[in-house]
């Protein structure tokens, strides 16, 4: 089976083509950053406009680069949520167009089902059930996964998604947008210690989580324009109350549920300091800690690809006429029986 991967749901224009004997064919990713840089975050109509422009391109190089004609592929997969409105239909009405012209199953992808599945493309196979740690630029959130679509929320953030966090921290430091990665390498020259930031709600029993305090800790003492230094100090304590948190709450869920697996997906699972973390954790713990590789952490068309496969494998299609949902929980999906 072979199948067209699409993802456009927020600043990112992601295509892909997965094969199921052969694996990945082919992936091309191109990222809005520069065009929305000098706003400090995603300006949701140059995003649409933006997708409009490039994802034609990118299926014809996929195709190119797959050397596959339209004739081979078995299916279109399309991100149809959550994400922002306009960037989604860019995908959705050009995905479920072409299946139409090309006479193919389309089916919608939930974004995070996406991530969730992401370390399945990798060497290392990972199997139901498993515990999820999703953390980007919208959602963190604990899930038991139980299978395809099969996914109940055990935890997840009460205001600031952890991904926005670095991004508006960074935006703070003065660090540039993304945030994420900006952060992470500041934080390398950051001395340990010198500031010291709270790690929310780890004080009391639950998985949820908040971060928004977080960015106002380090707002406090960023007030008096620190110097390059002091900017590493605080993105290296900013960094470690994160992730101590993340891997606190990870640690949390897997003793709860009993997983012996755990995956770590989304755009902040990219982060050096919290793989190690997670990875430590899991040991110590007897469970073992999966991720994509760091280019599959944040958006991409490949985990669109892959998990249209699995979804048309188990015989799920959309009707011809095709709807994006912005918000749209994951607990939503159906159960796919394998
Ligand atoms: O999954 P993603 O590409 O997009 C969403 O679905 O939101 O995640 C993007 C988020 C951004 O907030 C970015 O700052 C964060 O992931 N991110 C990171 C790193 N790389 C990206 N956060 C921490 N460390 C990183 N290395
Ligand atoms: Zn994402």
């Amino acid at each position: 089976m072979r199948i067209l991967g699409l993802e456009t749901s927020c600043d990112d224009t992601g295509v892909a083509m997965y094969d199921s004997t052969e694996g990945l064919l082919a992936h091309r990713l191109y990222a809005q950053t520069a065009l929305h840089a000098d706003y400090g975050g995603v300006v949701p109509e140059l995003a649409s406009r933006d997708h409009i422009r490039k994802t034609l391109p990118l299926i014809r190089a996929i195709l190119k680069a797959a050397r596959t004609q339209p004739q081979k592929i078995d299916g279109i997969a399309y991100t149809a949520g959550p994400g922002l409105a306009g960037a989604l239909l860019v995908g959705a009405a050009l995905g479920r167009s072409l299946a139409f012209a090309w006479n193919v199953p389309a089916v919608a992808i939930h974004h995070m089902e996406g991530h969730l599945l992401s370390p399945m493309l990798e060497p290392d196979p990972l199997a139901f059930p498993f515990l999820a740690l999703l953390v980007s630029g919208g959602h963190t959130l604990l899930a038991d996964v139980r299978g395809l679509g099969d996914y109940r929320i055990l935890g997840e953030s009460l205001d600031d998604a952890v991904g926005e966090a670095f991004d508006k921290t960074a935006k703070l430091l003065g660090l540039g947008y993304p945030g994420g990665p900006a952060i992470e390498q500041a934080a390398q020259q950051g001395v340990p210690g010198r500031f010291h930031f709270p790690r929310p709600m780890t004080d009391r029993p639950g998985l949820d989580f908040s971060f928004s305090g977080l960015k106002t800790a380090v707002a406090r003492v960023a007030n008096n324009s620190p110097d390059d230094q002091g900017t590493a100090d605080m993105a290296r304590a900013f960094q470690e109350a994160v992730i101590e948190t993340l891997v606190i709450k990870s640690r949390r869920a897997l003793e709860q549920t009993g997983h012996t697996r755990l995956v770590a997906a989304g755009g902040v699972s990219a982060n050096r300091v919290l793989r190690a973390r997670l990875a430590d954790m899991t040991r110590s713990l007897g469970a073992k800690v999966f991720y994509p590789r760091p280019e599959f952490c944040t958006d991409n068309g490949a985990m669109i690809a892959y998990a249209g496969y699995l979804r048309l494998r188990a015989g799920h299609q959309e009707p011809r006429g095709f709807a994006v949902r912005p918000r749209w929980r994951i607990e939503e999906l159906d159960a796919i029986k394998s």
